[in-house]
Parts: structure tokens; sequence; C-alpha cells
């Protein structure tokens, strides 16, 4: 008989410091940003369960208590976690370095908790399986995607039988489009890997460098390309992108109430508690738990969290996060607004707003 394998542990990232999404990042954990109404980091986490992985470490920087908070101890999605504190964010490489205690000798998946993937993670994940038991075991796994944009990223050179060759850290000229995914699978010589290369130009541990490094030592790297959609959420646009494609997706639910002088249409999710009044809602879009919405006009692409109040406003293709007022704002549009964040208007302007105000910010529109 043979034995099953070891189930594989998880390893994710939800450190770092967020300097693209301030000021929303000042006061809270960029992967706790909100898309579609849930926290950016538990879509990871529920990736990570789906494909049958329970034993998962976090890595917590700066934000570690908001983090840990939100998290909880696991039992919600059948999982536990082990925290693992960040001093500094000194690279994705730093991050497997300060988790060896916990990986031991285990085969992990390593995810970006800022990232998001249409696809699931389980074929990827038994496909390293698979291949860890066969004759010619991969030492790494990882996942790449054609962008337009390959500076921003850490960019793979295939060669023609699709072997990885070479790994480039946001390279000023890419040599190629195939952009490296925020999720990787590892055996254990990554370790050896993080503990012999040097810190970057821009002073951190590169994960892209100890792939590379596994190359150099002639261990196989495999790769597949991601069909699905990706998204590295850490900026505006590309969050409300995500926003966007996973409100494209969800099923309408009227939980809350709607008065008579209210019209709904599309893909609309009202939570309990939630109260709408003499609105009109064009979804998909999503009303938190005891939301208020009065007089206003929600359309499509927007996610207003828990505990909001909406009044004598228009808002289109927006986050809006929980505790936040709005009120006699005539149109606000691909913003993000952070928690309890008090927005208002003295002089109605036909204008339309574009914002990011961070939480528990109060701006005036004259
Ligand atoms: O999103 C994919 C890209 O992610 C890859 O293509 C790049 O090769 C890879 O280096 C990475 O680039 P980013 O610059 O986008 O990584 P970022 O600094 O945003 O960090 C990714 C996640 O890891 C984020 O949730 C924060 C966390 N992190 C980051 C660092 C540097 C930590 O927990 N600790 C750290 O030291």
């Amino acid at each position: 008989m043979t034995e099953s394998p070891k189930p594989m542990k998880a390893l994710i990232l939800a450190g770092g410091a967020g300097t693209r999404l301030r000021p929303i990042t000042h006061t809270s954990a960029k992967q706790l940003v909100p898309v579609a109404n849930k926290p950016i980091l538990f879509y990871g986490v529920e990736a990570m369960v789906a494909a049958g992985i329970t034993e998962i470490g976090v890595i917590v920087g700066d934000t570690r208590n908001e983090v840990m908070a939100a998290l909880g101890d696991g039992s919600r999605w059948g999982a536990t976690f082990t925290f693992i504190p960040q001093d500094e964010p000194l690279g994705l490489a730093h991050c497997v370095l300060i988790a060896a205690d916990f990986l031991g000798d285990d085969d992990f998946v390593m995810y970006l908790g800022d990232n998001l993937l249409e696809q699931d993670l389980g074929a990827f994940v038994s496909a390293f399986e698979r291949a860890r038991a066969g004759a010619h075991p991969p030492s790494a796994q990882i996942l790449l995607k054609r962008v337009p944009d390959p500076h921003r990223f850490g960019i793979a050179e295939l060669d023609d039988a699709g072997h990885v060759i070479r790994l480039v850290e946001k390279p000023a000229d890419p040599p190629t489009d195939l952009a490296l995914v925020g999720v990787y699978l590892f055996d254990r010589t990554i370790l050896d890997a993080v503990r012999a290369i040097a810190p970057s130009p821009r002073g951190e541990l590169e994960i892209t460098d100890a792939i590379q490094w596994l190359v150099d030592q002639g261990k196989l790297v495999r790769q597949e390309i991601l069909t699905g959609w990706w998204i590295d959420t850490g900026k505006l646009t590309p969050l409300l992108e995500a926003n966007r494609l996973l409100l494209e997706k969800i099923e309408p639910r009227i939980d809350g109430s709607v008065d008579e002088g209210s019209v709904i249409d599309g893909r609309v999710v009202v939570e309990a508690g939630a109260r709408v009044v003499n609105s009109t809602l064009r979804g998909p879009l999503v009303i938190g738990r005891g939301t208020v919405i009065e007089n206003s006009f929600i359309g499509p692409f927007s996610a207003i969290g828990n505990g909001c109040e909406v009044r004598h406003s228009e808002i289109e293709h927006s986050v809006i996060m929980d505790g936040s007022r709005i009120h006699d704002i005539q149109r606000l549009e691909d913003s993000l607004i952070g928690k309890e964040a008090v927005l208002s208007r003295t002089q109605v302007r036909p204008r339309a707003l574009r914002l990011m105000v961070g939480d528990h910010c109060q701006v005036d529109v004259e």
C-alpha cells in the first residue's frame, strides 16, 4: 500500500508596508481592505482551505493586531493559524526564512496576501504533488500570467521546451511578459535558497532570486500559465477592478428591508439589518449589514460596507468601508473610502468626485 502524501502547509504573507494604498494603509492592513465586502486576505485563506490545506502560517508586520483579530484562530474556516511576526518588511524570501520552524521539512504553498485569483488552486497543488511523487521531482512550482506591464512584477524566461531558465524582479527592460503570480509551491530546498541569497538593490531578500538560485543549482522549477484573472490589489485601480470582477459573480439576495419607493435592478445583495429608503440600487452591488441608504442612487460595482449611512448621494464603482457616512454627494465614482470616514457637501455642484479617503477622515466638499 502506498502512503498518502503528507498534507502541505501554507504560508500567507500579510506583513509589508502598503505604501501604494495610502492613506487607507496608514491605519489599516492593505490585505484587510474589502472587495465585494470581504477582506482580500479571506479569499486567500478560503483558496487554501478549498485546496485541502488547513495548517497555515501567517506572516504579520506592523498591522499584526488588526490582522490577527480579523483572522482569529482559524476555526471558522476549519484551519489553524500560526502567526509569525516580521519586524520589518525585508522581503518575500525573508518571510520564508523566519517561517523555517513552522515549515519544518514540509512542502508548502506561499500565497501573497494581497493577490486575488479567479482560478481554484486545487489543480495547481495536486499537479505539484503528482510531480513530486514522480521520477524527477521539482523543488518549486510557479504560476505565470501574461501581463501588459511586466516591469511591475517578477518576470520569468522559459526555454523552447517551456523550462524556467531565468527569473528577474521588476526589470526595467523585461525579457518576457510572463509575470510571477503571488502563489508559489516549494519543497524544503527553498530554505537553503533563502539562506544563500543576498539582498537586492531595493534591500529586500527577493523570492525571485531564491527561485533563480534553485535553477542555478540544477533543481527543477515547474511552471504553469494561469488562465483565469489575477489581480495584485496593492493599488487603487486594480483593487476596484477586483471588486468589479467579484461583484459580477454575486448571487442576488435581499435580507434587509427595501421600501416601496425604492427600485432594485440587477444583481443586488442587501444584507440583514440594512434599510433602503426611496433609493435606486442598480447592481451588481452589495449593501452591508445595518447600512442605511436613503434618497440615493447606488450604481454598478459598488460595495458599501457594514454600518454605513448614505443619504442624498450617488455612488458608482466604489468601495466604501464599514461605518462611513456619505451625505449630499451628488456623485462619487472610482473611489475607495476608509472606515468611519465622513463625506459631506455644503453646496451642490454637478461634478463627479474620485477620492481615496483614509479611515476616520472627515471631508467637507464645497
Ligand atoms: O503580486 C505578484 C508580485 O508580488 C510578483 O510578481 C513579484 O515577483 C513579487 O516580488 C511581489 O511583488 P510586490 O512588490 O507586489 O510585493 P509586495 O511588496 O506588495 O508584497 C506582497 C505581499 O507580501 C503583501 O501582502 C505584503 C507581504 N509582505 C511583503 C514583504 C516585502 C510581507 O509580508 N513581508 C515583506 O517583507
